[in-house]
């Protein structure tokens, strides 16, 4: 199951993925927003977020203008490793060396082709493990308020 979200700047982008995913035949759960009403981003990262930690999703795409507002929000979610991706080398590398679990895309920034393209490759790869499960264990320690080395 994937999660999305957006916030009103990323909501027609969050729409034209939910076609692409649904012609994909890939389920998914759309967290918002509904609309191009303008809306604030952190709320609709948050949401989407505790669905990955809760096990409800595996992955998700969250959208907003530039894709930085939402990933930092998601960011701050414990659990989550979000990346803000408008390349397809970044967001097949995120999820094989830093096992992300959140795609975040620029809609004022990347069109609706580009964005399907990158969403196939992120749900379509898997983390690699090895040296790099040790460097994504360090986020995590960060995030557990560890200092490193
Ligand atoms: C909304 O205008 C815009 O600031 C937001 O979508 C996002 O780009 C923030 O990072």
């Amino acid at each position: 199951m994937i999660v999305l979200a957006s916030d009103h700047a990323g909501y027609p982008l969050k729409e034209e993925i939910k076609k692409h995913l649904t012609e994909q035949g890939v389920a998914f759960i759309d967290c918002g927003t509904d609309s191009p009403a303008s809306v604030d981003y952190a709320a609709f990262a948050q949401k989407a977020c505790l669905k990955i930690t809760s096990g409800e999703a595996a992955l998700g795409v969250l959208c907003c203008g530039t894709g930085v507002g939402i990933s930092m929000a998601a960011n701050k979610v414990k659990g989550i490793r979000a990346a803000c991706c408008s390349d397809y080398f970044s967001a097949k590398y995120t999820r094989l060396h830093n096992d992300a679990n959140v795609l975040c895309m620029g809609a004022r920034v990347i069109g609706a082709g580009l964005a399907c393209e990158l969403v196939d490759v992120f749900l379509s790869t898997d983390f690699e493990g090895g040296r790099h499960q040790r460097r994504v264990d360090q986020i995590t320690a960060i995030e557990n308020g560890e200092i490193l080395g």
